[in-house]
């Protein structure tokens, strides 16, 4: 004997009942409409991909995370973890011939074999916005301004969430100047993507043992994170030029965005270092306001990526949104949809002897482009009522013996209660009059 239980889905997997799935077509539809508003074109590719696309580029993280296995033909594969190499992949192809910037956007399921936790599951849907072949902040604030709105969309403004913006050349410069080698950047990154969520101790241990600073620059890292905020790096840095540089672009990007209308939404934060290997510039996350969830949005600038993967060396921008966390706030901000099941028309057959009558009635209705259900079985006119209501039908059309002998039918507005006697001819019409 089998039983559901051991056939339960796996953990970190979803299944969409028509309820559920009502908020991912209220999230799709949201991104759908904000990317064509910035002349975003759709695209999508394979959920499965060689391995070696992912290792070497995603970083570790991701990697220690694919769901990857050995194919009947013996190909090391993975499920994606993400779009952004496959978009390198799928550009490397074509780029040559496209003109520039291309801006594309996709919403691909992504899986990784993460510990399961709230807003973090074995699978997500993720909006990728990515703009290639342009190498200006004014392209990374126009892709920020894309997440942004697609959050403004649905319902979200700058009282709720907030982008946490940094930039990784300065972060560079500014560790550089502190005494971190290039070859111990990578290692420093990893240490300042946790500043914020581990105790300033941990953080020193971590740069001696993990990263292997010496004390000078354990010190000079640690007072970076003191006094985090642009003009504090302005004031103490600015002076020097490896810094000023990237300084000036992140201000150039805060003033586009402004211009943009989004200044409110966003905000200098140091600490944002992302946990991907291939950014290169600018750096963004997004996140509720309270505090109380993970990061909405995560994006940045990669400009080596597309050579890394064999294209032409083009500059791109862009970001990933996850449906889960999203969707965990719009449920508890009160923003998710109300589903209900809703149908243009009921045909009710009063007596067995109208039932073809009804069927064909409802035939013609479709035809029409309205959607109409009748009851598949003879049953009572009360059933039939019943049913009607609990299908969300805006209006029943009832076929009864003298109306028929009538040559009409009655046709119920199910909100008013009004009635009225409409033409069988009409209703069995398959072309809407005047088309
Ligand atoms: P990411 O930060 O790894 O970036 O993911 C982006 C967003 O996807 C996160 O902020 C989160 O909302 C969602 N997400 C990620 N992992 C999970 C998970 N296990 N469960 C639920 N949601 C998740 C990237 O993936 C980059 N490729 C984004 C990008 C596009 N950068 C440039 N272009």
């Amino acid at each position: 004997m089998t039983n559901a239980r051991e056939y339960a889905r796996l953990p970190g997997f979803r299944d969409f009942t028509p309820g559920e799935l009502a908020l991912r077509n209220q999230l799709f539809d949201a991104w759908r409409r904000v990317s064509r508003r910035y002349g975003f074109e759709e695209y999508d590719g394979p959920p499965l991909e060689p391995l070696e696309l992912y290792t070497g580029k995603s970083g570790d993280e991701i990697v220690g995370q694919l769901y990857n296995f050995t194919d009947k033909g013996g190909r090391e594969i993975s499920l994606r973890p993400e779009m952004t190499p496959s978009l390198a992949r799928i550009l490397g192809e074509r780029s040559r011939a496209m003109p520039k910037p291309i801006r594309w956007f996709s919403m691909p399921q992504l899986f990784r074999y993460e510990r399961q936790q709230r807003g973090r599951l074995r699978e997500h849907f993720q909006w990728n916005v990515d703009l290639i072949g342009d190498e200006g902040v004014e392209a990374d604030a126009e892709v920020l301004a894309v997440a942004l709105d697609g959050l403004r969309e649905l319902g979200l403004g700058a009282d709720q969430i907030r982008a946490r913006v940094s930039d990784r050349r300065l972060l560079s410069a500014l560790l550089a100047s502190a005494g971190v080698p290039d070859a111990s950047l990578p290692g420093a990154y990893a240490v300042v993507d946790k500043v914020e969520r581990e105790p300033r101790e941990r953080t020193r241990e971590r740069l001696v043992e993990e990263v292997g600073l010496d004390a000078r620059a354990v010190e000079g890292v640690l007072s970076l994170f003191e006094e985090p905020g642009l003009e504090a790096v302005e004031a103490r840095f600015g002076d020097d030029p490896a810094v000023a540089a990237p300084l000036a672009e992140v201000r150039r990007f805060f003033d586009v965005v402004a211009d943009l209308g989004l200044g409110s939404f966003v905000e200098f934060d140091l600490t944002i270092v992302r946990g991907l290997a291939y950014y290169t510039g600018i750096v963004f996350e997004i996140f509720d306001r309270q505090g109380e969830f993970r990061a909405i949005c995560g994006g940045g600038r990669y400009d080596r990526l597309l050579e890394l993967v064999g294209g032409e060396p083009l500059g791109a921008v862009g970001f990933g949104m996850g449906d889960v966390v999203l969707g965990e706030l719009l449920r508890e901000r009160g923003l998710a949809p109300e589903y209900g099941r809703e149908v243009d028309l009921y045909v009710v057959a009063i007596g067995e002897e109208q039932h073809a009558l009804a069927r064909r009635v409802a035939a013609a209705q479709r035809l029409r482009g309205h959607s109409a259900l009748y009851a598949l079985r003879p049953t009572s006119v009360r059933k039939q009522f019943s049913q009607a209501a609990s299908e969300g039908a805006r209006e029943v059309i009832v076929v009864g013996p003298d109306e028929v002998a009538r040559g009409v039918a009655l046709v119920r507005d199910m909100q008013s209660g009004n009635e009225e006697e409409r033409e069988l001819v009409s209703l069995l019409a398959t072309t809407n009059p005047g088309s």
